[in-house]
């Protein structure tokens, strides 16, 4: 990836209005000096999404998050930094170059450059003469043109070397070539990967093709399924078919609806069904998840309706669960995929589907006939599933399915709660799951009274009046803070020179737990009434209590000393003159 020299992004971040930005994707009302809206990264329909303009930064008090415009296009867009830097600077007219110095980034620009090349190829192919009974496969199976083309669908051409040459025509080089995915080499020499297959494109968030799906014609071949390899482009284990369609929808909605092949997904998106995604060719994996996280908290899993779907659908459900994600199952019928049954029963079959939507653990009850397994089958059953739920980090949604299991097979709660205790410990000496550290710790709470001191004194800091700003930077010190983050960012906001500038400060915390505590702290406005008496209270705190820990500390090793029967006066002296120095303060 290349590199945008600093100046260059400092220029964007002073150019970009977080409120026109924000405004695009929020709908922002004005309320005092700042403008709330309903935040688009979580789930709740109250306006606790907020930007203040003035300090050019956002900040949502119902989940946390917040940051600068650059941030924001990051998060919503789904983008990389660089990524967003280009996009406000083409909205604010500033030009973004990358230093040459990358050799990666042209590499990265020629294998999108093949991808797009290989897509037209395969668009012309499919409505030429060539693909005549292709296309008229696919419209025989419901497939428009509308969606063949929007999702670039097309057909490789039953050749050694079409796309080949085209890319020699276009000089691309033989290293980006060779990692595209889209050539085999022998001891013949290069050819092309894909041929005589119906080709699906694949589109990263941004709506880049970065790989190819592609589906043999002969029914006898053997690999039914032709992917792309891994590349630089494409990493399996985060894409989502569809993801850059639907995700606006998925957001609507306020849930996903997760399918396992290409055709399920155009079908349901060609339906209006278009919160769907599909996880295609692999199994879901953790990172999946992280991804699904970011939009959404809901997910209905629409797999095949035979064993291996089944099997699939388990497998997917806890680990969303272990991920935070809550999924429900739609039962597709038996022996079909919601391709069939959306093809053959309509639209309407299928959201009938959606409305008897069954939780997983209800689901996984009735697919396996629990009720009816007895003795060892049953007991090594409940066992599983207590060890899959065992994963999963909420202590409230654990002790919720397994007050279901305990209904539903007439078990007896304590000996579940017995059994998960044991798992859940077994799972802590072998190393927690990863999910758990990161969910539980997802705020930087500031509970003591020396903490609280140190962030009164970020508050008025970085408070819009500039007298009170003063008063805290005559007498406040950076010694004094002792929280790491806010010893941070109470140095950023006295800086040496110029103005405070909160999207620089806000962007410079890349931990998202301490980004969300600055978020939180640089937006919140509360006027200060007595900010003389407020600094002044808060830096005799924070003054006196290394005092009276040190104080603290000497009484106990007089403690231990008497009892060795060891001399503690120069103990006592000390204590004597800390004493003093604490009088001083508070006089
Ligand atoms: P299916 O075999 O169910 O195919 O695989 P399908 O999508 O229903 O295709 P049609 O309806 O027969 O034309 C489901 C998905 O699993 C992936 C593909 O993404 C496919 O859409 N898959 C399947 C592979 O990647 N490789 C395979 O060999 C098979
Ligand atoms: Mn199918």
């Amino acid at each position: 990836m290349g590199r945008i020299p600093q100046e260059t992004i400092e220029r964007v971040r002073d150019m970009a209005d977080i409120l026109d930005v924000v405004s695009q994707y929020v709908d922002m009302k004005k309320r005092g000096q700042n403008y709330f809206g309903i935040c688009p990264f979580h789930h709740k329909k109250t306006a606790s999404f907020s930007v203040a303009p003035a300090k050019g930064i956002y900040h949502c008090f119902g989940c946390g998050v917040g940051g600068s415009a650059i941030n924001f296009l990051m998060e919503y867009e789904k983008i990389s930094f660089v990524e967003a830097v280009q996009r406000l600077g083409e909205r604010y007219g500033i030009e973004v170059l990358h230093t040459q110095d990358s050799e990666s980034k042209e590499l990265f620009t020629y294998l999108y450059e093949l991808h797009e090349m290989a897509a037209d190829l395969y668009l012309r192919t499919l409505f030429s003469e060539k693909g005549k009974t292709i296309l008229a496969y696919l419209s025989d199976r419901g497939l428009t043109e509308e969606t063949l083309k929007q999702f670039k669908i097309g057909l490789a051409p039953d050749s050694w070397n079409t796309l080949l040459k085209l890319a020699d025509q276009k000089n691309i080089p033989k290293d980006a070539k060779n990692k595209s995915g889209l050539f085999s080499s022998s001891e013949k020499g290069t050819f092309d990967r894909f041929r005589n297959r119906i080709q699906f494109s694949i589109f990263n968030t941004a709506g880049r093709i970065i790989a190819f799906g592609g589906r043999a014609i002969d029914p006898n071949d053997p690999a039914k399924y032709m992917n792309s390899p891994e590349t630089p482009l494409y990493h399996k284990s985060d894409v989502f078919y569809g993801l850059h369609a639907s995700r606006n929808a998925i957001r609507r909605s306020g849930y996903a609806i997760i399918v396992e092949g290409y055709m399920d997904f155009l079908q349901l998106f060609q339906a209006g069904i278009q919160n769907v995604i599909a996880v295609s060719g692999t199994a879901m994996t953790e990172r999946h998840v992280a991804q699904i996280q970011k939009f959404t908290n809901r997910v209905l899993l629409a797999y095949d309706g035979d064993s291996a779907g089944i099997q699939a659908t388990l497998k997917a459900g806890y680990l969303l669960f272990k991920g935070g994600v809550e999924p429900l199952v739609v039962v597709t019928p038996k022996d079909m995929d919601p391709d069939d049954w959306v093809h053959q029963h309509g639209a309407d079959a299928f959201l009938r589907g959606i409305d008897e939507a069954t939780p997983l653990m209800q689901f996984h009850l009735q697919t396996k006939n629990a009720h009816k397994l007895r003795t060892a089958e049953r007991s090594q059953f409940i066992r599983g599933i207590v060890k899959d739920v065992a994963e999963i980090p909420d202590g409230i949604i654990r002790d919720d399915l397994m007050r279901i299991l305990s209904q539903k097979l007439n078990v007896n709660e304590v000996d579940l709660a017995r059994a998960m205790q044991r798992e859940r410990s077994r799972l802590k000496t072998r190393g927690a799951p990863p999910h758990e550290v990161s969910k539980e710790s997802v705020e930087i709470s500031f509970t003591t009274k020396v903490q609280k001191a140190q962030v009164e004194l970020v508050r008025i800091l970085a408070s819009d009046d500039l007298d009170s700003r003063q008063i805290a930077r005559e007498n406040a010190h950076l010694d004094m803070f002792i929280e790491p983050t806010l010893k941070r960012l109470a140095e950023a906001l006295m800086p040496q020179y110029g103005d405070i500038h909160y999207p620089s400060i806000i962007d410079s915390f890349t931990d998202e737990t301490e980004r969300k505590a600055v978020a939180k702290l640089l937006m919140n406005h509360i006027p200060c009434t007595d900010p003389q008496q407020t600094v002044k209270d808060c830096v005799h705190t924070l003054k006196t209590d290394p005092l009276r820990k040190k104080i603290q500390e000497a009484r106990l090793q007089i403690r231990s000393l008497e009892t060795e029967g060891k001399d503690v006066t120069p103990l006592i002296i000390e204590i004597a003159e800390l004493q003093e120095e604490l009088k001083a303060l508070s006089g």
